[in-house]
């Protein structure tokens, strides 16, 4: 037996359970089967490269006919590109990091719901006096890019102002007890990136997979330097949260040195271009402690959704973990 939410109900699906957008590890086969295994699987389209979309789509809609949507950047994002988006009549489309003003009423007059990622309680006001049908509130526990607030007060706070809009959790949660937490904060599900980064499914090399099982969040730091080494054009209020690596480990907290050093910028893209770990972005959250095998996406989903159940059932009983 699910969970039955605004969220599954909004959507069709079977648990409320919505892969992260992930920019180029979201792809075709993950998405597909989280969608296929009864969750929401959202490509990961970053600002919008559209022949990485066309392709991954295709593979997508080869393998599952369930509700897919698509994540944007709205800070990168171009008005033809999500023209092109709209066109390939996604269930949902997600706008995160960024204004989402200007897009806002494009995606709504198309009649695909819009879902608006925040990060502060200003932006989910205005998410909500843009129309927005899902708020995901995400907390700095998070993978990839994002802001300073903590999932756990975050969330009800989103919450108690959403009235009927849905909120989805994000941050932080990996498993089934996590599931159950975000909906027990007022949430109507989880929009998760970290966990199922860690599947065969997601668009990562074996090494970085074996990274993120091998890491702790001690082993996580939340900053700029990755940006920052690549002159990367993502709005200052927005640090990352990644693996540390020795590249992350020289520069902590030295970004204003980092910022002009060109040295330093071509020996990280040095680094990147032959593979090695010590230069190589992971993006990855606190949920890496979480984290102890590879699983495959579909039996991830199930799992989680089948210790929600329990765990809430737990709570209100009584009964001792197992
Ligand atoms: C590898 C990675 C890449 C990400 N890329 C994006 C992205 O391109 N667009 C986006 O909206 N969010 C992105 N995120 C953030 C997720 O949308 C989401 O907020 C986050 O994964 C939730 O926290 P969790 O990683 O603890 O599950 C990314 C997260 C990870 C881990």
């Amino acid at each position: 037996m699910g969970v039955r939410t605004a969220l599954t109900d909004l959507f069709g699906v079977e648990h409320p359970i919505v892969l992260a957008p992930m920019g180029g590890v979201a792809g075709g086969e993950l998405a597909a089967a989280v969608s296929d295994a009864g969750g929401l699987g959202l490509l990961g389209a970053g600002g919008g490269d559209v022949d990485w979309l066309g392709r991954e789509i295709d593979i997508l809609k080869a393998r599952t006919e369930k509700p897919w949507g698509i994540g944007l950047l709205a800070w990168a994002v171009e008005a033809a590109v999500l023209e092109w988006v709209i066109a390939q009549r996604p269930s949902v489309i997600v706008l995160s990091f960024g204004d989402p003003a200007p897009f806002a009423s494009t995606v709504r007059d198309a009649g695909i719901p819009l879902a608006i990622q925040v990060t502060t309680l200003d932006d989910a006001r205005q998410a909500l006096d843009l129309g927005a049908d899902v708020v995901v509130a995400q907390g700095s526990e998070a993978g990839g890019h994002g802001e300073g607030r903590g999932t756990l007060p975050f969330v009800p706070a989103v919450v108690d102002i959403a009235g009927a809009t849905p909120v989805l959790a994000a941050g932080g949660i990996a498993n089934g007890r996590g599931l159950a937490a975000a909906l027990v904060l007022g949430a109507a599900g989880a929009m998760i990136g970290t966990r199922f980064e860690a599947t065969p499914e997601a668009l990562l090399s074996a090494d970085e997979r074996a990274a993120i099982v091998a890491a702790g969040a001690a082993d996580t730091t939340r900053d700029r330097i990755l940006d920052l080494a690549q002159d990367s054009p993502w709005p200052h209020r927005f640090t990352a949260r990644t693996l540390r690596n020795r590249f992350t480990d020289t520069w902590h907290e030295r970004e204003d040195a980092l910022r002009f050093d060109t040295t330093a910028k071509e020996e990280f893209a040095a680094g990147v271009d032959r593979g090695d770990m010590d230069y190589l972005p992971i993006w990855a959250g606190e949920a890496v402690d979480l984290i102890a095998d590879a699983e495959p996406a579909s039996a991830l989903v199930a799992r989680i959704a089948d210790e929600a159940v329990q765990a809430l059932h737990r709570v209100t009983s009584g009964t001792p973990p197992a």
